[in-house]
């Protein structure tokens, strides 16, 4: 019985002893790369109200742009909804296709999560704010199909009325234009609750923050050998920056932008000139805040013959959920952009002035740290 014991207190002690060692890893960061990592938190950020959207933040009108946005009336077949491409069981994006639908289209879907923070919105940056690009599937011929005219009636005749009046007044008073622009406003009140929780990423750089050395050594070697790459030799933390993982910026990242022979997607060129002759930007009346603030960079963006064929940085946050991946859903999976990139062809990076990108000529065991650092900025 005594021998038992022992034999138990000493597996037990064993146990104790061995366990922590083969659970920690080693910290393999240098110095300058734990303090570099800071930059890409803390998460979440601090939430603001958008000035722009007088909904933004108020319950009721989340409720109510939930209900919208899961609602097929705001079609024109009354078969699509936002749904049919930003479900949320497929992190609110769908790749290519639309849900049960029968159309493809020529672009990727964009995930909702963490959209509020974006300074432009859509590939192209084609919008200034999340009401304005919230209206364009509504109304678009390849999207929901419903004409603004066929909108407000929809609304005059739904349960719709009875919260639309609430929160903006009678609907008579307004124009088609102002109907479509209050809805979407009550659409961006909702995709605004979207955003993603902490990864294990998030909470090895707290970790590393509070120097927490215990905490820290928990996020595996091969993510941390991943996110030395990312932020070293890779160069990837240069677009990929801060907590969102983009500098919210438009760039070349080297991805054919040939939709079909003679057929191109023009990406941002095309972006700034819808643009610049939209009525919905944060310089207009609709604009809620009185001070505009952020109406300026409309007013002082201007169209380059680089901006041709580039793209907005994705953020990725929660990118393993989001796959295929680039404008065109070209990539199916996280290793096949880290391929992508560790091949890129310069010759064919056709924006002037490009001179990040080179090929990495990864191992693929560096391909397989880099996927590993990736996939740790998902749940
Ligand atoms: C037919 C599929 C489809 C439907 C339906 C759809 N979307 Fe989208 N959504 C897309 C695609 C594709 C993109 C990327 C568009 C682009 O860059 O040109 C996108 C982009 C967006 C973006 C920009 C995200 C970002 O990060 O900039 C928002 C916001 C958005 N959609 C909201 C909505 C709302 C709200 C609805 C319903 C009213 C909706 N979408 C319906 C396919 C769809
Ligand atoms: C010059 C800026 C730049 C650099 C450097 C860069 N990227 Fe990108 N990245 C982009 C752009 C732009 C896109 C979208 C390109 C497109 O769709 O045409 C993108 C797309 C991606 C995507 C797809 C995300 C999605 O949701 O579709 C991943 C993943 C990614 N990059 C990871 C990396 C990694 C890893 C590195 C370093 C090896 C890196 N990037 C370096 C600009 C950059």
């Amino acid at each position: 019985m005594r021998l038992l014991r022992l034999l138990l207190c000493g597996l037990l002690a064993e146990l104790l002893l061995v366990t922590p060692v083969l659970a920690d890893n080693t910290l393999l960061l240098t110095q300058s790369q734990l303090s570099q990592l800071q930059a890409h938190g803390p998460w979440p950020p601090v939430i603001k109200p958008d000035p722009s959207n007088r909904l933004s933040g108020n319950a009721e009108a989340i409720e109510f742009g939930r209900r919208l946005f899961f609602s097929t009336r705001l079609s024109g077949d009354n078969a699509t909804s936002c749904v049919s491409c930003h479900a949320p069981e497929d992190a609110f994006a769908s790749g290519r296709v639309i849900k049960n639908g029968l159309l493809e289209l020529d672009r990727n879907t964009l995930s909702l999560f963490n959209v509020r923070f974006n300074r432009w919105f859509g590939w192209d940056g084609s919008n200034d704010n999340l009401w304005a690009q919230s209206m364009r599937p509504i109304v678009s011929t390849q999207e929901m199909k419903l004409p603004k005219q066929a909108l407000r009636k929809v609304i005059r005749e739904s349960t719709f009325l009875r919260s639309y009046q609430h929160f903006f007044g009678e609907i008579s008073a307004h124009d088609d234009d102002l109907v479509l622009v209050n809805i979407a406003k009550a659409l961006a009140a909702y995709q605004e609750t979207l955003i993603t929780k902490k990864t294990s990423f998030d909470k090895f750089r707290e970790a590393v923050a509070n120097k927490n050395w215990t905490n820290a050594t928990q996020y595996p070697e091969s993510a941390q050998r991943g996110l030395s790459i990312f932020l070293g030799k890779g160069n990837c933390s240069l677009c990929h920056s801060g907590p969102l993982f983009s500098n919210g910026e438009f760039h070349d990242a080297g991805v054919p932008y040939f939709i079909r022979p003679g057929v191109v997607d023009k990406g941002r060129h095309q972006g700034i000139i819808d643009l610049k002759k939209s009525p919905f930007t944060l310089a207009s009346d609709y604009n809620d805040d009185l001070k505009k603030k952020g109406a300026w960079a409309v007013k002082k963006v201007a169209r380059q013959h680089s901006n041709f064929g580039i793209f907005r940085v994705p953020g990725l946050r929660n990118v393993a959920n989001t796959a295929p991946y680039m404008h065109d859903g070209s990539l199916e999976t996280l290793e096949d952009v880290v391929n992508h990139y560790s091949d890129i062809n310069i010759e064919r990076l056709h924006a002037d002035g490009e001179a990040i990108l080179k090929p990495l000529n990864l191992s693929s065991q560096e391909v397989a740290d880099l996927v590993s650092f990736l996939q740790s900025l998902s749940e």
